[in-house]
């Protein structure tokens, strides 16, 4: 609509103000608000600016490709895409414990993001000058005033603070004035795909707190099998009576490995695979949460789909379980 037009079209002339004709680099995640910063400042600055996609191999099904298709293909912005999943996985070998795990992944990010911000800045004069990152308003409200309140850490979230002095680098912030709903519209106002600007969250460490305890490449592959699953019923079975699919009436919603084997029968044959959960809530905040009442024969169909198809799961659950006392996250 106009009122989003007039505000791109403002934003594009501030960026353009504010970096002149210096480079800009920007950390892509796939996720909604790193996406629309890059889309937005792309609009404005073109191929002076690089993203840097860092892959650790917690990703979902084919989701490394999907972002590049969509900044590299067709946004047809520079976008530098380093495969790190070998290195992830290795780090995380034998390391069992949630926090352990969080503060691997978190960690190694940040150094394989520095590592490619630092080759991009060291290119002389033609150096990128700017940090480019897709802080919220919420995000600024958070890390201000409001943190007393988190005096008690449940589960650490690696933001990436501290990055831009850590680079030498200015920072580039255009959300930083907007609501998530705000930043969902201007997304699809720039052209991105809407089931991309209205996913459901997904956390920094990705897939690496959804395979409870050891994190091993097998187990990643089974869960994106299965979770892409999940999540595809989720989008095309509707609520008849409100019109929406259940990917929309839920908050968020995925599935989770268990590295437990249990007894099945197929064929002739006994089989003795590995267990998932499926998990789905509806929560405004996410602070709270109530597992959702699922229809049946949704949750009949993907249980069906992922024992047939993803040949090494013989078992699916549905956690039932709301937050509190349970997490969202199994980790
Ligand atoms: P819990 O499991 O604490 O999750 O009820 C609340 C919300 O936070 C997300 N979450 C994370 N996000 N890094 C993130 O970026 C993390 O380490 C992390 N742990 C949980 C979770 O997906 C849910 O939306």
């Amino acid at each position: 609509d106009w009122v989003m037009g007039d505000y791109i079209a403002e934003a594009v002339q501030s960026i353009r103000a504010q970096v002149g004709d210096e480079e800009v680099i920007l950390g892509l995640s796939g996720g909604v608000d790193s996406s629309v910063a890059a889309a937005l400042i792309h609009r404005a600055i073109g191929d002076h600016l690089t993203c840097v996609f860092v892959d650790h191999g917690l990703l979902r099904l084919n989701e490394g490709d999907l972002v590049m298709d969509m900044f590299a293909g067709k946004l047809h912005a520079k976008v530098i895409r380093v495969d790190a999943s070998e290195l992830f996985l290795g780090q995380l070998a034998g390391v069992t414990d949630p926090e352990k795990k969080r503060k691997i992944i978190g960690g190694l990010f940040v150094d394989v993001f520095k590592a490619e911000a630092a080759k991009l800045k060291g290119d002389g004069a033609k150096g990128a000058k700017w940090l480019a990152q897709g802080t919220i308003y919420p995000d600024v409200i958070e890390s201000g005033g409001a943190k007393s309140k988190k005096a008690v850490t449940i589960k650490s979230h690696h933001n990436v603070g501290g990055l831009p002095e850590q680079l030498g680098l200015k920072l580039l912030e255009p959300l930083r004035e907007l609501f998530k709903d705000e930043v969902r519209e201007l997304g699809v106002a720039l052209g991105l795909p809407p089931d991309m600007v209205y996913r459901h969250p997904f956390p920094g460490p990705g897939l690496g707190v959804r395979i409870l305890g050891e994190v091993k490449k097998e187990y990643a592959d089974l869960l994106r099998r299965a979770d892409a699953i999940f999540i595809e019923e989720l989008r095309s079975t509707l609520d008849p009576d409100s019109g929406k699919s259940w990917y929309e009436l839920t908050s968020q919603a995925f599935t989770v490995f268990l590295p437990v084997k249990s007894v099945g029968v197929m064929g002739d044959g006994r089989t003795y695979d590995y267990v998932v959960a499926l998990r789905a809530v509806q929560t405004s905040d996410f602070m709270t949460a109530d597992w959702a009442e699922l229809p049946y024969a949704l949750l009949k169909k993907v249980s069906s789909r992922i024992i047939n198809e993803v040949r090494g799961i013989n078992r699916v659950t549905y956690d039932v379980s709301s937050k509190p006392p349970a997490t969202i996250e199994w980790e």
